[in-house]
């Protein structure tokens, strides 16, 4: 059997109450000799700020770097707002993103049907829904230099961001992309602004050039990443997978999110390059929620984004794929039941905390076993 390094950084807020119902599914895993997973704990966001003044320690960084896959829970709160911005609780997720280099990041969004009605839209439109966000994690306006504020005098500042791609970015992303496709329902969407956006233009140009030199069979589309928001609202279904930058990610995937039913029902995966010698991606997976520090401590978190995010890492880094289909049976057939934390329990209270709806998933997948 093989093992697997498991690096686990819960971070903030919900962060830890979410990761502490992964672990218990962890432990299963290793108690039924189903896998062999090696478990190590790190600090990560404000609560290694608190422990020693920056997002993510040196010791903890290297530890991700020579995990199988990280698990990451959230990071932030009101409690680090005034912190300098080098070591504010994003700075160690987005080091983790960058010197991992994980450039991939897949945002499933599945509305399960017991979950229609917890829609803020219609239920026929939400129902069945089953879209891929493609996000672009190390590049474009989140690290592009110069990011500056500057004091230009007479009570005026500037501030600088500085939005930027390179071929080789937009030609690995869509790679992923049209990969991912062919295993799913064979189309692609490609989206930007290249109507205003140098890189857009560029991003237009790279995609529909890998599109017609190594994936001629997979539908290829270009829209626009408004009217991409637009039609996420009004017609969902029309996507199969979506692949963008990562600005534009970022926020159609919250969009993405919330046809779900809930923020917290959110997976995601970030993935680096296979290693030329072993195969293997540098990988991290975490929930899209953040770390919602207005319920932390009651209970009322989700687990399932973290929890279906392991299900990700059973998919992508530790080839128990037939594992992740029967975690993510298990969360549907708790859905089916009625547990509900408090996000998806629309206007009936809810009936399950965090350690409840866990727990739950766990039972089910017992009987899966
Ligand atoms: C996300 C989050 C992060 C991002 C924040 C926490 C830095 O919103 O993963 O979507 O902007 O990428
Ligand atoms: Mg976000």
């Amino acid at each position: 059997m093989a093992s697997y390094n498991l690096f686990l950084l819960p971070g903030d807020g919900i962060g830890p109450e979410v990761m502490t119902e992964v672990e218990a599914i962890i432990a299963w895993f290793n108690a039924q000799g189903i896998a062999r997973f090696e478990v190590d704990r790190g600090l990560v966001g404000g609560s290694a700020y608190d422990a020693h003044g920056q997002a993510i320690s040196e010791p903890d960084m290297a530890k991700a770097m020579a995990s199988d896959a990280v698990l990451f829970g959230a990071v932030g709160g009101p409690k680090w707002d005034k912190v300098p911005y080098d070591v504010r609780p994003e700075a160690g997720l987005l080091r983790l993103r960058k010197d991992l280099g994980l450039f991939a990041n897949l945002r499933p969004a599945i509305c399960y049907p017991a979950l229609a009605d917890a829609s803020s839209l219609k239920r026929e439109v939400v129902e069945g829904l089953d879209i891929l966000i493609v996000r672009e994690l190390t590049g474009g306006v989140y690290f592009g230099e110069p990011k500056t504020i500057t004091d230009l005098g007479h009570g005026q500042k500037r501030g600088i961001d500085t939005q930027v791609y390179e071929t080789y970015e937009i030609e690995r992303i869509a790679r992923a992309a049209f990969d991912l496709a062919k295993t799913r329902r064979n189309k692609v969407s490609s989206a930007e602004k290249r109507n205003v956006m140098k890189t857009g233009v560029l991003w237009n140009e790279v995609v529909t050039r890998i599109h017609a030199a190594e994936y001629p069979s997979v539908q290829l589309e270009h829209v626009l990443a408004d009217n991409c928001a637009m039609q996420l609202v009004r017609w969902p279904k029309q996507y199969d997978v979506i692949v963008t930058d990562n600005l534009f990610g970022d926020v159609l995937s919250d969009v993405a999110a919330m046809l779900t039913g809930s923020l917290g029902m959110l997976p995601s995966a970030s993935l680096g390059a296979p290693d030329a010698k072993t195969g293997r991606r540098k990988s991290l997976y975490e929930p899209v929620h953040g770390s919602a520090p207005d319920i932390a401590g009651t209970g009322a978190a989700n687990p399932i984004a973290m929890i279906a995010s392991f299900g990700m890492a059973l998919r992508y880094s530790l080839g128990l794929g037939d594992w992740a289909d029967k975690l993510d049976q298990a969360i549907a057939a708790v859905l089916a039941q009625g547990i509900r934390t408090k996000d998806i329990a629309g206007s009936q209270p809810a009936n399950a905390t965090t350690t409840q709806m866990g727990a739950a998933i766990l039972g089910e997948l017992k009987k899966l076993a």
